[in-house]
């Protein structure tokens, strides 16, 4: 090997999502030493310009090739000094009316990485990416990493099998494996069916913003950046077998997120469309994240700073989103059937909730 070459191999699925790709440039940005290996599918979610600025970089690979495809998977496993495992099926309200696919890919597609990693020579971390949704809906106080995991939602449950599966792969055969349950994420790359990048580019257009329920429903909101120091902490100095909550430490009720963004964008609360509420909607996810902060670890993007540098990031990259959302029909597919056809109605509201969207 020539002096100078990246000695540390490192395989990232799910790189051309919205975490997966913000990991894969810091992880190029913060270690000259890595070589990183994106494996991704390409479903809807992935994108190849999320990876654009690291397509031609030496030091990096993108392979197309789905986790639960033993043959492609399994080789860069076994080639691996370190794997980041990010790649699932993400969106609660698509796991409600499709969950096979999460079952397929955050279920089976961990099983074959993990059984793949036992017969990995030079793999000294294998972190599964779980989620704070795996303890279910936390009414009072926050989870922490003893509590019960108790899922109430396809997705939730799919992640919950996963972080599960790796924790028992870790107890049973060794694999250094280590366990990170992230809150909500949000930053730049994030697909417009999430919250705040489908509120910001819907605002941008004058077009309603379909909140749920009475939207008094709370969410912990982790900026990406701080997420990825985060697993870069957790690479060098957690501990196999543990598993690490990762928070921001900004718990906000949807209705007050929701204001923050129309206020950015200058647009009026009227915009706001209270629609029917998620099916199994939990009220509220909160993290305590002691173990983390115990290795060093503090969020370093101040909530209102970080949702302000999303907004300009959306208002400045219409490139990324514009084709999504207005020429890609499998995303107006979803987007008329979770929605209905021209957006969200207050006629399609049960009483309850009409009653709701004269509050707000
Ligand atoms: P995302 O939906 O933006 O990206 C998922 C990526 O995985 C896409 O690039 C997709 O193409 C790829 N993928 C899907 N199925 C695949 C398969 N079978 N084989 C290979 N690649 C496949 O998701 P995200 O928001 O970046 O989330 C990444 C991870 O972080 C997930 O495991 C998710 O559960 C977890 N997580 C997300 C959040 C959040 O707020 N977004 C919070 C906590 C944990
Ligand atoms: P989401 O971004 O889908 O993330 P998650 O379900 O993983 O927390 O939703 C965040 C919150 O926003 C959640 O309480 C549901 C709510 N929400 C709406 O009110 N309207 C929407 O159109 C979406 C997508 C979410």
């Amino acid at each position: 090997m020539v002096k100078g070459d990246p000695t540390v191999e490192v395989l990232v699925t799910g790189g051309a999502g919205f975490i997966g790709s913000n990991f894969v440039l810091h992880a190029l940005a913060t270690h000259p030493d890595w070589r990183v290996t994106t494996l991704d599918k390409l479903t809807y979610a992935g994108r190849t310009e999320n990876l654009r600025d690291v397509m031609d970089d030496p030091r990096h690979r993108f392979i197309q090739g789905d986790v639960a495809d033993a043959a492609v998977a399994g080789p860069l496993v076994r080639d691996a000094d370190i794997v980041v495992h990010f790649a699932a099926e993400t969106h609660v309200d698509r796991s409600l009316h499709e969950a096979g696919a999460f079952i397929t890919t955050d279920v089976y597609g961990s099983f074959v990485l993990l059984d793949a990693a036992r017969h990995a020579q030079r793999l000294r971390r294998f972190v599964q990416i779980s989620t704070d949704e795996v303890y279910g809906s936390v009414e009072t106080g926050s989870s922490t990493e003893h509590d019960e995991v108790k899922p109430r939602n396809p997705y939730a449950a799919s992640k919950a099998g996963a972080d599960r599966l790796a924790y028992s792969y870790w107890a049973t055969h060794g694999v250094p494996v280590i366990i990170t349950r992230a809150s909500n994420n949000y930053g730049p790359r994030q697909f417009p069916e999430k919250i705040i990048p489908l509120f910001v580019t819907n605002a941008i257009d004058h077009l309603p913003v379909p909140l749920y329920g009475d939207g008094r429903h709370i969410r912990d909101w982790l900026h990406v950046e701080d997420h990825c120091r985060a697993l870069d902490l957790l690479i060098e100095r957690g501990e196999c077998g543990e598993v690490y909550n990762i928070g921001g430490g900004n718990e906000v009720p949807n209705i007050d997120l929701t204001h923050r963004i129309l206020e950015l964008l200058n647009r009026p609360r009227s915009l706001i469309e209270p629609v029917q509420d998620r099916q199994g909607h939990d009220r509220r996810y909160s993290v305590d994240t002691t173990k983390l902060r115990a290795l060093g670890w503090t969020p370093r993007h101040p909530f209102a700073d970080g949702l302000r540098a999303t907004v300009d990031w959306y208002r400045d990259n219409e490139w990324w989103w514009r084709p999504i959302k207005e020429t890609d029909t499998a995303y107006r597919d979803y987007y008329e059937a979770q929605y209905g056809n021209e957006g969200p109605h207050k006629s399609d509201l049960s009483a309850e909730a009409s009653a709701k969207a004269e509050e707000l």
